[in-house]
């Protein structure tokens, strides 16, 4: 076993663990041709998630997929290159291929071949398309075409899709992309990204072009029952302990949020001498804090007081009733008209997420800072901050 916990970079192998409901069905969407849309927190397991299905499908006969990462597009055209050069390198088995291909469907743009440094892949493609080049619906029908030449089925997953909101001209972008694809008969897609208050405005409002577009799939926790026996095994493979009962605690303290249990989990291990103790624990949650710590502080400068008010009130355990006259006048939130606008300015930061359960912290350790700056402990975590 190599690294005992892996946080911030997409997991496979036996570092992925549980998710087979969801592996299952979003393979079941993948081989069904129905376009799934994947949304969660950060750093929930979106990516890894997706990997694996692909991972999984790399033998099926007759269906392949295409991964790209758009998170670097900031325009339509960008979106465009992006998307036309990884379905040509996806789908091209050699160098040649590739250009042949783009020849055959991509008329006048003659892609640029660089042999890549990076070892994973030997070549990389640049096709510089402009508005002038070729239309938009030329290269969106890319991947339907070649599908339908190599009589196979394609799936496109595309992460970071959230950037597609920011393009200037949004909406009519958005509305030429599903034009287009919602009428592919063998290319389906997979859309998913990291900011999810952003990816809830593109697939959630009926007035929005991606609207009701595919499978939605809320990604939840991995819960506590398979993170334990994860923990302790990976304590075991380096000759240390941890019990049951600590190990869980690892879990609620950052509420099972995927990246922040191995990173706790992580910081644990470092702290333990044979096996792990409360006080370890202590000690690997201080310096969890520690480490996003600059971040946070940098959050909340930007905060107005009304906004830091509001967490103060969330942080103190309440979630909704925020128009309460007793409410706003404890924790100074001004009028009651001001409400709303505070919980849209703090989602669309990403500092709260708005359930039907009502407002919490998006991020987990953000809270526990926010608490420890605050003084707004609850009991449960009081003796470990
Ligand atoms: N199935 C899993 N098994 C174990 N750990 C996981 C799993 N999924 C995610 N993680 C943990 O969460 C971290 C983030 O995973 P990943 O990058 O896939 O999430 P994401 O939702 O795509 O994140 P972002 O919102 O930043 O795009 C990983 O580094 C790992 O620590
Ligand atoms: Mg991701």
């Amino acid at each position: 076993m190599g690294k005992a916990f892996i946080f911030g970079v997409s997991v496979s192998g036996e570092n992925f663990t549980d998710r087979v409901e969801e592996t299952k069905r979003i393979r079941m969407n993948f081989e069904n041709g129905l376009n799934t849309i994947l949304i969660s927190p950060r750093r929930i397991g979106k990516t890894s998630l997706v990997n694996r299905v692909c991972d999984c499908m790399a033998d099926v006969e007759g269906i392949q997929t295409v991964r790209m990462d758009v998170y670097d597009c900031r325009n339509e055209y960008d979106f465009y290159n992006k998307f036309a050069a990884s379905i040509l390198k996806a789908t091209s088995s050699r160098m040649e291929h590739a250009v042949e291909t783009a020849k055959e469907f991509l008329g006048r743009i003659v892609p640029k071949i660089s042999i890549s440094p990076d070892p994973a892949s030997e070549y990389s493609i640049s096709l510089g398309i402009r508005p002038k080049d070729i239309s938009p619906e030329e290269v969106l029908s890319l991947p339907e075409r070649i599908a339908e030449k190599k009589d196979i089925r394609l799936v496109i997953c595309i992460d970071e899709f959230q950037q597609v909101g920011d393009f200037p001209d949004s909406v009519n972008v958005q509305k030429r992309l599903r034009a287009v694809w919602q009428h592919q008969k063998r290319t389906s897609y997979c859309l998913y990204g990291s900011k999810k208050h952003m990816m809830e405005n593109l697939f959630q409002s009926r007035r929005m072009p991606f609207y009701q577009f595919g499978d939605t799939i809320y990604l939840g926790n991995i819960p506590v029952e398979e993170w334990v026996p994860y923990i302790r095994t990976r304590f075991e493979a380096k000759e240390k302990k941890i019990s049951e009962n600590l190990a869980a605690e690892i879990c609620r303290m950052v509420d099972n949020h995927s990246s922040y249990v191995q990173q706790l989990a992580w910081n644990v291990m470092i702290e333990t001498e044979s096996e792990a103790t409360r006080q370890n624990l202590k000690d690997a949650v201080h310096k969890l804090i520690a480490q996003s710590s600059p971040l946070f502080i940098q959050q909340a400068e930007n905060l107005s007081s009304y906004q830091m008010n509001f967490l103060k009130a969330v942080s103190a355990g309440i979630n909704d009733g925020f128009g309460r006259r007793s409410v706003i006048e404890d924790f100074n939130l001004g009028s009651k008209s001001n409400i709303a606008r505070l919980v849209n300015s703090l989602t669309d930061k990403e500092l709260i997420d708005k359930t039907k359960a009502g407002v919490f912290f998006a991020d987990p350790v953000f809270r526990l800072w926010f608490q420890s700056e605050y003084g707004t402990v609850s009991a449960h975590f009081s003796g470990l901050l």
